[in-house]
């Protein structure tokens, strides 16, 4: 008996591709034979209030390589996701639990799972560590850098 392949679909930005995404990816895969990634245009986060640091030609083409994603797609629009999830055929629709409850509605035409997220890490996390060392004045930052090249060194 031949069984369907099973088709899993997720959407969101990968601004700064950490590790919470690759393990979500690899969840994935684990739940299907085929990961297809929605990937958020900037004109769309724009819509959103929300600027990314890696421009989208960027973010797609790091998911795309992912050995977890089978394919790539771009987000552009709230409402695309009834039309993707028809077009490709999709049996699962899955996002991190920061989401949950928010896209029950699409359980009319495919199963929706809510992962736990990898603590301690967001873009939004790294994208404020990095604010905060560009804030530290250029001198102090370089006086830093060379404690920690003696330090290295000692440790040699
Ligand atoms: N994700 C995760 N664990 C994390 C961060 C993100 O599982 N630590 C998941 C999200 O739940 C989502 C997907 O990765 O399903 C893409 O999330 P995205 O919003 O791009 O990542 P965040 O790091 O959460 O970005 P932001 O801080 O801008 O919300």
């Amino acid at each position: 008996m031949i069984t369907r392949q099973k088709r899993i679909i997720t959407y969101g930005t990968f601004d700064m591709f950490h590790i919470g995404h690759l393990n979500l990816l690899k969840r994935l895969k684990s739940m299907a034979d085929t990961v297809i990634v929605a990937v958020s245009t900037d004109e769309f986060n724009l819509g959103k209030n929300k600027k990314t640091i890696i421009p989208f030609e960027q973010r797609i083409k790091i998911v795309e390589c992912i050995k977890y994603v089978d394919m790539v797609i771009p987000e552009k629009s709230w409402e695309q996701k009834v039309e993707d999830i028809k077009k490709y055929d999709v049996d699962i629709f899955a996002i991190g639990k920061d989401w949950e409850g928010k896209f029950d509605f699409l359980k009319e035409y495919c199963e929706v799972v809510y992962l736990d997220r990898t603590s301690g890490i967001s873009s939004t996390k790294l994208k404020k560590s990095l604010k905060t060392l560009l804030s530290i004045p250029h001198d102090e930052l370089l006086k830093a850098f060379d404690i920690l090249e003696t330090l290295r060194k000692d440790l040699e």
